[in-house]
C-alpha cells in the first residue's frame, strides 16, 4: 500500500485488488495529463480506452426535456417529491422493476420474458458482479472466464469476495470463439490443482471482442453448467448495442427455447444501463437471477449499492415509454453501425485488420504485424509508442488477459466524428511511417544501404543520431495543419 497510514488498514484494503497501480493505468494517466480537445488542445492524447457510448446522449436529453414530470425537482414533477425522496426500500420502486423487466425483453427482441420480481438493483454492473461473486462462491473458489475478458472483472469479482478467476484460453485462429474443448480443458486443469470451480462467467456481447456468442455455444454452456452443477453468469451489458448480423441471442432465450432441461437455479444475468443507454453516471445495474435464494440474498445485499429513488423514478418513466425505446434502439443501432464502419474502413485503408465485430463500443484491432517480436513485452513497447507518440490511449490485449500479443482494443463511440477522424489520421500516419521504415530496413538488409534502425520505443530524436527516429505523427503533418499549430 503506497499511502501513508496504509499499514493500519485491513489486508484486503491495503492489497492491490483494485488494480489501479497496474501499468495499464499509464495510458489513463497520459490522457489525464494532456487530454485532447478539438479546439483547445488538439495535440493532446485522445481517449480510446473508455467503453462509453456518447452517440445517443442527445436522444435521452431530448426525452428528458420533453418529460419534465419525470424529474421530481421540476414544477411538473414536484407533486411526487415527498413520495420519491422518502423511498428507500431495497426491493426498488415497483414501477422501476416493472419497466426494467419489460425493457430487458424489448432489448432482446421480445424473444425472452423477464419477471419484475427477479430484478435486483445494484450500483452498475460493477456492483452486480461483486454481489454475485459474493453470493455464489467462497473465498478461494473459482469462476472460469474465456479470454480475452474485461479487466475490471478481476477487481469486481475477486477483490472483496476473495474468489479466483481462471482463464479459458481462446485463440485468434477461430476468432476467439469459446469451444467446449477449451472449457473442459480449463475445468479439468482447475480440478487437478484442487481448485473448486463454482461457475463460468461470460460477457455476451464480448468486451473487448465486440462479437456475440452464438446460440450453440450458449446451449453448450447451459448444458455444461447443469451437468457439472456450476453457475453460469452472463454479463449482457452490451445486449442493446448489437448493430449487425448475426442477431443477438441472450441466455434467457436459450434456456427458454433450446435447453429446457437446464437447471435454471444456476443461471444469472447481469445487465446495466451504462452502455446501451450511455448512462454510466446513473449507476444502474441489474442482477436477474432465476434462483430464488440468489434473488433474496442479492436483494438484501443491494442495500450496499442502491440506485437513488429519483433515478429509479426517472427511468421507470423513460423505459416504459415503449415507442421512445423502440425509436431509441433503432437509431442507436444505426449510429453504432455507421461509426464502426467508418472507423474500421479507415483502418483498412492502411492495411490494419480488425476482428469482424457486430456489437459493442469498440474494435479489436490487429497490430500483430507491427510487433518487434511476438511477446507481451513487445506489445507493451508498441502500446507505449501509441500512447506517447501517436497520442492515443488504446488498451493492449495483455490487459484483457489475451495470450496472443499484438491485439488492441480501441473504443470509438466515446467521441464525436471530428475527434474520431483525427484519431484515424494519427493511426494512418503512424502506420505509414512504420511501413516505410520496414521497407527501408528490408532494403538495408539486402545490403543496399548501411542503416541502423531502432524499433518502437527506442529514443532517437537527435538530428545527429545515426538512427532513423520514429517521429510523432504530428511531425509529418503539413505546417498548415491545425494539429501542428496546437501541438507547438
Ligand atoms: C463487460 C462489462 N461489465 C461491466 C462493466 C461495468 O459497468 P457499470 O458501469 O454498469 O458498472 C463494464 C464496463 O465497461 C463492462 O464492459
Amino acid at each position: 500500500m503506497a499511502f501513508k497510514g496504509g499499514d493500519l488498514l485491513s489486508e484486503k484494503a491495503a492489497g492491490d485488488g483494485h488494480g489501479e497501480s497496474s501499468s495499464y493505468f499509464d495510458g489513463w494517466k497520459a490522457y489525464d495529463m494532456n487530454p485532447f480537445d478539438l479546439r483547445h488542445n488538439c495535440g493532446g492524447v485522445i481517449q480510446m480506452g473508455l467503453a462509453e457510448n456518447q452517440l445517443t446522449v442527445d436522444l435521452v436529453e431530448e426525452w428528458s426535456k420533453n418529460h419534465p414530470e419525470a424529474s421530481i425537482g421540476t414544477a411538473e414533477g414536484a407533486s411526487q417529491f415527498k413520495r420519491i425522496a422518502n423511498f428507500q426500500d431495497y426491493h426498488g420502486l415497483p414501477e422501476f422493476r416493472e419497466a426494467m423487466a419489460q425493457f430487458m425483453g424489448q432489448v432482446r427482441g421480445r424473444k425472452a420474458t423477464f419477471d419484475p420480481d427477479r430484478v435486483v438493483m445494484s450500483g452498475g454492473a460493477t456492483g452486480a458482479q461483486e454481489t454475485l461473486a459474493f453470493c455464489l462462491a467462497n473465498p478461494g473458489e473459482a469462476f472460469l472466464v474465456p479470454t480475452p475478458y474485461y479487466p475490471a472483472f478481476d477487481r469486481d469479482c475477486c477483490w472483496r469476495s476473495g474468489i479466483k478467476l481462471l482463464p479459458i484460453e481462446c485463440h485468434s485462429f477461430n476468432d476467439f470463439r469459446l469451444t467446449e474443448e477449451a472449457l473442459v480443458s480449463a475445468y479439468d486443469a482447475a480440478r487437478r490443482q484442487g481448485i473448486c470451480v463454482k461457475g463460468i462467467l461470460i460477457t455476451n456481447p464480448s468486451n473487448p471482442l465486440g462479437t456475440t456468442t452464438d446460440r450453440g455455444t450458449l446451449a453448450m454452456l447451459a448444458t455444461f453448467a447443469t451437468e457439472h452443477r456450476i453457475h453460469l453468469v452472463c454479463d449482457e451489458i452490451y445486449a442493446g448495442s448489437v448493430f449487425a448480423k448475426p442477431e443477438y441471442v441472450s441466455i434467457a432465450e436459450v434456456i427458454e427455447r433450446d435447453v429446457p432441461c437446464c437447471n435454471r437455479d444456476l443461471i444469472h444475468i447481469v445487465y446495466s444501463l451504462s452502455k446501451d443507454f450511455g448512462l454510466p453516471g446513473f449507476r444502474v445495474g441489474i442482477i436477474y437471477s432465476y434462483n430464488d435464494a440468489v434473488v433474496a440474498c442479492a436483494r438484501r445485499m443491494s442495500s450496499f449499492g442502491l440506485v437513488s429513488s429519483q433515478t429509479q423514478y426517472f427511468l421507470a418513466r423513460m423505459l416504459s415509454d415503449e415507442e421512445f425505446i423502440g425509436r431509441f434502439l433503432e437509431e442507436s443501432t444505426r449510429r453504432l453501425a455507421a461509426r464502426h464502419e467508418r472507423f474500421t474502413s479507415g483502418l483498412r485503408e492502411v492495411g490494419i485488420g480488425c476482428l469482424r465485430g457486430n456489437a459493442g463500443l469498440f474494435t479489436w484491432m490487429d497490430l500483430r504485424g507491427m510487433l518487434r517480436e511476438k511477446t507481451p513485452e513487445a506489445e507493451l513497447e508498441l502500446w507505449r509508442v501509441i500512447i506517447h507518440k501517436v497520442k492515443l490511449n488504446v488498451s493492449p490485449g495483455t490487459s484483457f488477459h489475451c495470450r496472443e500479443p499484438g491485439w488492441f482494443r480501441v473504443c470509438h463511440a466515446n467521441m464525436d466524428d471530428e475527434t474520431m477522424e483525427v484519431a484515424l489520421d494519427r493511426i494512418r500516419v503512424f502506420v505509414r511511417q512504420h511501413q516505410r521504415r520496414d521497407k527501408a530496413e528490408r532494403w538495408a538488409a539486402k545490403g543496399h544501404l548501411r542503416l541502423s534502425l531502432p524499433r518502437h520505443g527506442a529514443a532517437a530524436s537527435s538530428s545527429s543520431s545515426p538512427y532513423l527516429a520514429l517521429s510523432s505523427p504530428l511531425s509529418l503533418l503539413s505546417p498548415q495543419s491545425p494539429m501542428v499549430h496546437a501541438a507547438s
